[in-house]
């Protein structure tokens, strides 16, 4: 098989800043080790997020110059709205600034006390808005999904089966939806596979709740399926992603990822009483109904978009790409997540640092190593992210200790994927140097966005 080439010749670059190891290590140590502190500038590949990052193309950036500025019925906001329906089907489509204002709408709306909303796992700020409300929100992943390095082709499942029993425990008139989150971010960015979908779809059917998909990453999941489920393999994408909004009574999306935007995103649902309440909802916090929080060029780009990424030379290059920084790592003996998902290769600190304790947060003693290192930016998910603490002040530390490396869309070529792991499989074979961070200053909630931390005095 021939090298799969990046499907796109470049137009325009923009250039990165190079520092030095000497540099990195102040620059550090006055960002108080925690990467969110450090300016841009002073990244050379930044993996923090592949959110809002992505290179837009040629005809995105004529999009852009087309977009109609109106209050309302803005002639972009009818682009952007076919453009969505023709991949959802969805009847009615509300813009918003970003995912998480998608959220906060219809979770202000169905959640409140007393409420209980189920997934595979809910996204952090999909959490946070249920918990704001007042709301429950439950994570019911397949048990495939719990072993970050034993490879099965959909680990980003629900556990149907302990769906229908949460179901029943909590009674299906206090769930106001379940929601599917494609790909599953939080859970290494796997897919969910069609037939998992169908089966959520008959549960929600035999107890009448809604089903809803976070859509984030929806071409990507589709592309995975059309790969790995039988039946799939002579389906377009687009047929795919068709089939799998058509299960949905509604979705949410943050045009941030999937759609090649750097803002934006909607909200979307077949009940025109919830489209009313969320419309009137919307109006209050982000905007008429034809702009919702974005300007005419920003519908204009999320429109072309939309259906660029359906393109499945892309989506091959996509997925390869992740698949070729996953494969490079495991060949150096990296632990990693297996296998590679659709947008992150996730590294196990866990394994990678056994001397570090979860109190001396290995992920982020690697985040930073991989900085100093490189200049390479990526993001602790682990117990500096979702850490809590009990009644005697000792740490109750996350599920897994995990570093995210993001790969912004359309934006890094092939030879910095292999400098990216070059300095990941450097900092390995020099694991046992490392050594682990205490906090010293940290905000009550999201606290890995401001922490300040600091190394311990030994790598014991
Ligand atoms: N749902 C999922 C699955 C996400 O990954 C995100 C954002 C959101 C919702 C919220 O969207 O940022 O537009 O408000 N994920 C980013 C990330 C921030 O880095 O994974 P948003």
């Amino acid at each position: 098989m021939k090298t799969i080439i990046e499907p796109f010749r470049i137009k325009s670059v923009e250039p990165i800043y190079f520092t030095t190891k000497e540099e990195r290590k102040v620059i550090l140590e006055k960002a108080c080790y925690n990467p969110f502190r450090i300016h841009a500038k002073d990244v050379l590949i930044d993996l923090l997020t592949d959110s809002g990052t992505s290179a837009m193309s040629s005809s995105q950036w004529a999009g852009i110059m087309q977009g109609d500025e109106s209050y309302a019925g803005s002639s972009s906001f009818f682009k952007f709205e076919d453009s969505v329906r023709s991949i959802t089907g969805l009847s009615y489509i509300i813009p918003t600034h970003q995912g998480r204002a998608a959220e906060k709408i219809i979770f202000t709306i169905l959640g409140g006390r007393g409420k209980c909303f189920i997934s595979n796992t809910l996204f952090d700020t999909t959490r946070a808005n249920i918990e704001f409300s007042g709301a429950e929100g439950i994570d019911l992943i397949c048990e495939e999904g719990k072993h970050p390095t034993i490879p099965a082709p959909f680990k980003g499942n629900i556990d149907v089966v302990a769906l229908r029993k949460k179901i029943i425990e909590k009674g299906a008139v206090n769930i106001p939806m379940i929601i599917i989150t494609i790909t599953n971010n939080s859970g290494g960015g796997q897919p969910v596979s069609m037939q998992n979908i169908k089966e959520v779809r008959k549960v929600c059917s035999e107890f009448r709740i809604p089903l809803f998909i976070d859509a984030c990453r929806f071409a990507e999941n589709a592309y995975f399926i059309k790969q790995r489920e039988d039946g799939y393999a002579d389906k377009s994408v687009k047929e795919i992603a068709n089939e799998l909004f058509s299960y949905a009574d509604g979705a949410t999306m943050s045009a941030k990822k999937d759609a090649f935007a750097n803002i934006g995103g909607f909200l979307a649902m077949n009940d025109l009483d919830l489209a009313i309440r969320c419309r009137n909802l919307l109006i209050i916090t982000e905007g008429f109904t034809t702009y919702g929080g974005l300007a005419g060029r920003d519908l204009e780009a999320i429109a072309i978009g939309l259906q660029e990424v359906l393109d499945e030379h892309y989506l091959e290059y996509r997925i390869r790409s992740i698949e070729y920084l996953t494969n490079k790592l495991i060949a150096s003996g990296v632990p990693v997540m297996q296998p590679a998902g659709g947008h992150a290769v996730y590294i196990d600190a866990k394994q990678f640092l056994p001397h570090l304790p979860v109190e001396q947060y290995p992920g982020q003693s690697l985040v930073c190593a991989l900085y100093e290192e490189g200049g390479i930016r990526s993001v602790e998910i682990g117990s500096l992210m979702f850490g809590k603490y009990d009644d005697s002040g000792n740490l109750i530390p996350a599920k897994m200790e995990l570093v995210r490396l993001a790969i912004p869309r359309r934006v890094y070529t092939q030879s910095h994927i292999d400098y990216v792991a070059e300095v990941i499989i450097e900092v390995f074979q020099k694991r046992n140097e490392l050594k682990g961070l205490n906090i010293t200053e940290e905000a009550p909630m999201l606290r890995h966005f401001s922490a300040k931390l600091t190394p311990t005095t030994s790598a014991n």
